[in-house]
């Protein structure tokens, strides 16, 4: 095998994707896929390829310093992927505390490990932090996040998340880490928890339930396809400079209420029901605290430098969404099942 590359946070929505494009794409890399199996994370995202001869699942929690310490001195990566994290804001509103043990003191734990292992050979290695655009806070009705835009996060999740870029730009400067950064905009797609938006309005829709939509619906958000942010996540893996960070959106802004529309449509389509049958189901509930109005990334940097850009549309991307949704029944059963209900009832009964 050419590299070990360990994947932090594989069995959760883009990890899993990240897992199966670089196991399948790169059969000479070894791929260890770190996880804690939290709510999140599901070993059924990876049924198809987990038999592969480079692939290997280790359990595990990245808050657990001396665990991960002793996973890099014995599998010796020469990469790390990092993208386990709490990802959810509303959850973060609601305990903010698991965001800061996993996301701060877990990447932490990771980038000394990569020290302890690395320090006397840097060459060759590299740390690639995946970060989110709500670092940068919230926009007005006018322009973009850059690299350079600064940091103003405003939830517990987004403030989690700016934290341990730091972190990660400190070691970077500190002790000659070789680390890069992303921070993309809002992933839709297969295998997304139904927490986030465009899943739980899709299970909702299906089972007729209503379509909880914050305040007025007029938040802004970019999205992109999950596939679309693996290709970008591959190109700056092997192409990204040390130290560099490169911002990653769809060019694809939706006002919340737009989306959902879009979304009742195809459901209209795919479900046999009558045009608007889907959209009576929308529900204006009480907003989140500290909503952030407008979230827009400018990619032109990552395109100029390394020639990426979307490539999926955002209609295509929400029907391969839905259609993944509908012919996997089994899987949102699953996920389902247990704790959710619990955060569900929390989180929106009351609203
Ligand atoms: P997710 O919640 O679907 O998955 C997170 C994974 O991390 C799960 O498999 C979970 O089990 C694992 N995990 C959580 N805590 C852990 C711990 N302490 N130790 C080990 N594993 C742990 O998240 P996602 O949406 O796939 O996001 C992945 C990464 O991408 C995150 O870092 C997130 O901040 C970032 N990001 C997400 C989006 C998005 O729209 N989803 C956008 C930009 C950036
Ligand atoms: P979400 O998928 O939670 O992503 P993020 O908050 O990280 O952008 O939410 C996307 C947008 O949808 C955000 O403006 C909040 C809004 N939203 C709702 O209106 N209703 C919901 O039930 C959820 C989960 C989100």
């Amino acid at each position: 095998m050419k590299k070990t590359i360990i994947i932090t946070g594989g069995a959760g929505f883009i990890g899993s994707h990240v897992v199966r494009l670089f196991t399948t794409r790169y059969p000479e890399y070894r791929i260890i896929n770190l996880d804690a199996l939290t709510y999140a994370g599901n070993l059924e995202n990876l049924k198809d390829i987990e038999k592969l001869p480079n692939y290997e699942f280790i359990k595990g929690d990245i808050v657990d310093a001396e665990f991960i310490d002793g996973v890099f001195t014995e599998y010796q990566p020469e990469a790390v992927i990092h993208l386990a994290a709490e990802s959810h804001v509303d959850r973060s509103i609601l305990d903010p505390m698991s965001f800061i043990n996993t996301n701060i003191i877990g990447t932490v734990n990771l980038l000394n490990a990569c020290r302890n292992i690395w320090k006397d050979d840097m060459e060759g290695k590299l740390f690639y932090h995946i970060s989110t655009d709500e670092v940068y806070g919230s926009l007005g009705s006018e322009g973009l996040f850059t690299e350079t835009t600064s940091y103003d996060p405003r939830s517990p999740y987004s403030a989690s998340k700016a934290s341990s870029d730091h972190l990660v730009r400190a070691y970077n400067h500190t002790y000659k880490l070789p680390v890069v950064i992303t921070n993309c905009s809002n992933n839709y797609g297969p295998n997304q928890f139904p927490e986030k938006l465009i899943p739980l309005s899709i299970n909702n829709i299906k089972k007729n339930n209503p379509i909880p939509v914050y305040g007025k619906g007029e938040n802004v958000r970019d999205w992109l396809y999950v596939g679309d942010h693996v290709e970008a996540i591959d190109r700056v893996f092997h192409q990204g400079k040390n130290g560099e960070t490169y911002n990653i959106g769809g060019n694809n802004e939706w006002m919340n209420i737009e989306l959902i529309h879009l979304l009742c449509e195809i459901m209209d389509d795919r479900l046999d029901r009558a045009p608007g049958t889907s959209a009576g189901l929308i529900e204006f509930v009480k907003d989140r605290a500290g909503h952030d109005l407008r979230y827009a990334i400018d990619a032109g940097k990552i395109k100029d430098e390394l020639d990426w850009e979307p490539r999926v549309t955002f209609r295509e991307g929400l029907e391969k969404t839905v259609d993944w949704y509908l012919e996997n029944q089994d899987w949102m059963d699953n996920v389902l099942s247990g704790d959710y209900s619990k955060y569900y009832n929390k989180q929106y009964k009351q609203r």
